[in-house]
């Protein structure tokens, strides 16, 4: 139960995406090397913390809103984290045990946006509000609804289709996507996104 607001885990069990971190990670390395102040709000990564950022570790959707909004002010926030859309609603308290009645089911409810919640914000927005966009299909249309209905600045759309091998891998081919404008970069390694995507935005 660590992180900032405690809620109740179920002590053995939990459901998570493929995301492994790595672009978000490689931004928040990419912003510090360019003289950025950093804070890099993770959910659980097993990859190491990059150099010269302020770390604050976090578990769920709920724990990462209330760690973002901690972290404000800032003058940019760059949203990557492939947070969940949903969690079981009441989870248990101890461990689910199997029963002849078969396995359990679970209703889901859904998690705070939390991008959407930091870019609408009546006071206190950061100026510069950048999104990501996984998607497999649409890649560009869907980019495009999304930046409006979360009202950010700029999206970072990328295809996360299991051929493309962009979850967990160290590739990445991303549309940069604005209120009129649409930039497709070649493939490059996440690294290298992070760097172009730093520099765009400075
Ligand atoms: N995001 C967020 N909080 C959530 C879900 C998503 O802050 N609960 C952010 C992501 O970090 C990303 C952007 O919103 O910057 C888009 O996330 P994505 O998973 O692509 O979109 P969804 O919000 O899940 O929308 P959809 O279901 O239409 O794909």
């Amino acid at each position: 139960t660590s992180g900032p607001t405690h809620e109740p885990i179920d002590p053995v069990r939990y459901i998570a995406n493929r995301s492994s971190g790595k672009q978000g990670h490689a931004i928040a390395a990419a912003a510090a090397a360019a003289g950025a102040r950093v804070t890099l709000v993770s959910g659980p990564v097993a990859i190491a913390d990059p150099a010269g950022v302020t770390m604050v570790k976090v578990e769920s959707a709920r724990e990462m809103k209330a760690a973002v909004e901690a972290a404000l002010p800032a003058d940019i926030a760059i949203f990557a984290a492939a947070v969940a859309d949903w969690r079981v609603a009441g989870a248990a308290d101890e461990k689910i045990k199997k029963t002849k009645s078969g396995p359990p089911t679970f209703s889901m409810v859904e998690n705070p946006d939390i991008l959407a919640g930091i870019a609408g914000a009546a006071s206190g927005r950061p100026p510069l509000v950048v999104g990501f966009a996984a998607e497999t299909e649409k890649v560009i249309e869907h980019a495009r609804a999304k930046l409006a209905r979360k009202g950010c600045d700029l999206i970072v759309a990328n295809d996360v289709s299991p051929e493309t091998g962009v979850m967990g891998g160290d590739r990445n081919t991303v549309h940069l996507v604005g209120r009129d404008s649409v930039e497709t970069w070649p493939e490059l390694p996440k690294d290298e996104v992070a760097r172009r995507l730093i520099a765009a935005i400075a």
